[in-house]
């Protein structure tokens, strides 16, 4: 097994609900550590910027829309296959299909309002990881 980075987004609907603490508590449960946060209020650009892979898709302006109603808490998560863990703890993409106990089970009210991104791929991870952070602000332990 590899120690990998991955971006975490906690996002406007968990902010909003107030359990940031509660779902960190489940990375570090995990064995995540988290190397890099910080809260912002993405603009349209930052979102449209982020998402951009997915511009042509039919729900990339209601996931722009939605990304930017409120500050979001935006971490760099480090452990063994942190990718792949973090996926297992976030569950699917729609809250109605995700396992018990996952984050979006827990959490999310629908596939809008999902409370939680998680990159998908070690090369996304980079490029997401990137995109908030510069290196010197991602403090690897
Ligand atoms: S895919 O096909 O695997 O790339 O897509 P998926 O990972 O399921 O979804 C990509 C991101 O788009 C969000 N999404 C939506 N937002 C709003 N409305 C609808 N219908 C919708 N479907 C998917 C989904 O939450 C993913 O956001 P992130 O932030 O990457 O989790």
């Amino acid at each position: 097994m590899a120690v990998e980075r991955t971006l975490s987004i906690i996002k406007p609907d968990a902010v909003a609900k107030n359990v940031i603490g509660e779902i960190y508590a489940r990375f570090e449960k995990a064995g995540l550590k988290v190397i890099a946060a910080r809260m912002i209020h993405l603009s349209r650009n930052d979102a449209e910027g982020f998402y951009a892979v997915h511009k042509t898709r039919p729900f990339f302006k209601d996931l722009v829309d939605f990304m930017i109603t409120g500050p979001v808490m935006v971490t760099v998560l480090e452990g063994e296959s942190a990718i792949l863990k973090n996926r297992e703890l976030m569950g699917a993409t729609d809250p109605k299909k995700a396992d018990k106990g996952t984050i979006r089970a827990d959490f999310a009210q629908s596939i809008d309002a999902n409370a939680v991104h998680g990159s998908d791929a070690p090369e996304t991870a980079k490029v997401e990881i990137g995109y908030f952070f510069p290196e010197h602000q991602v403090y690897s332990r």
